[in-house]
């Protein structure tokens, strides 16, 4: 059988309470009817971390419940951030870390990125850890270079162990929100290079195994085409994870190419 995908919505700084307890409300409704191969987490803000964890824990959930930002340090005086320990008392099961956003406006670093997977790991969160390039470093051709040296300095540093419990999110920062999205082929091609790295390092097997995720401008219409690419093992959706037809649209085309394969 195919390996399951899975499908990530990040709801960046959207939504105000009602209209997010309207989103995840409208989402359950849609999924319901489903038998579904595909994972599907959603990661609304912070705030609104026990709409989700409420959801997610009932029996006949459809998803799992996901935040967007852990703070690198365990609980104590950092005035305005959020422990991965919280994150765990709430039964959060992922966290996106890295997001370009994140790295851009917070001036985050591949070293405090490492820091937020390892608070994870250790509080049993997968981390979806983000890497991409730049448009002006993808026209000068660094974007295998820029991306490798993301992927050595975070990925590469882990045990295997550690490594099991961790996702990788391509999302080249051109293509994020802007409705430009990587054509499949160049999706494709970035994540074998990304799994290639980790077999050199790990091995066939877990190479396999990783989850290694396109986002970026993932929407209705092209995720069918882009989750067919044999290393594309599912999405991360910003924009049209908001609007819930075209999320569960992006779901369907997920469920679609396992069934196919
Ligand atoms: P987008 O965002 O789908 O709106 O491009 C993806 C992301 O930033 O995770």
């Amino acid at each position: 059988m195919a390996k399951p995908k899975i499908v990530i919505g990040n709801w960046k700084m959207n939504k105000d309470f009602e209209e997010a307890e309207d989103l995840i409300t409208k989402i359950e409704e849609e999924l319901a009817d489903y038998q579904l191969q595909t994972e599907v987490v959603l990661c609304p803000p912070a705030v609104y971390a026990e709409l989700v964890t409420d959801h997610a824990s009932l029996e006949d959930s459809r998803f799992y419940a996901g935040l967007q930002n852990v703070s690198e340090f365990p609980n104590g005086a950092y005035t305005g951030e959020i422990s991965a320990e919280m994150l765990a008392s709430m039964d959060v099961d992922f966290c996106i870390v890295g997001h370009s956003e994140r790295r851009k406006f917070f001036g985050e670093t591949d070293e405090i990125v490492l820091k937020k997977m390892h608070r994870l790991l250790d509080n049993q969160i997968v981390p979806v850890m983000c890497c991409g390039e730049t448009l002006e470093e993808r026209k000068a051709g660094k974007h295998f270079e820029v991306v490798g040296k993301q992927i050595e300095a975070t990925i590469c540093t882990l045990k295997p162990e550690e490594l099991e419990r961790t996702m990788i999110a391509y999302e080249p920062i051109w293509a994020i929100g802007t409705g430009e999205t990587a054509t499949p082929a160049q999706a494709q091609e970035m994540l074998a290079f990304i799994r290639s790295l980790i077999e050199k390092k790990f091995g066939t097997e877990l190479a396999v195994y990783t989850y290694i995720l396109y986002g970026g401008s993932c929407n209705a219409k092209n995720a069918l085409e882009l989750f067919s690419q044999p290393d594309v093992d599912g999405g991360l959706i910003g924009g049209a994870s908001l609007k819930p037809e075209d999320f569960i649209k992006i779901i369907e085309a997920a469920e679609t190419v396992i069934k196919d394969n």
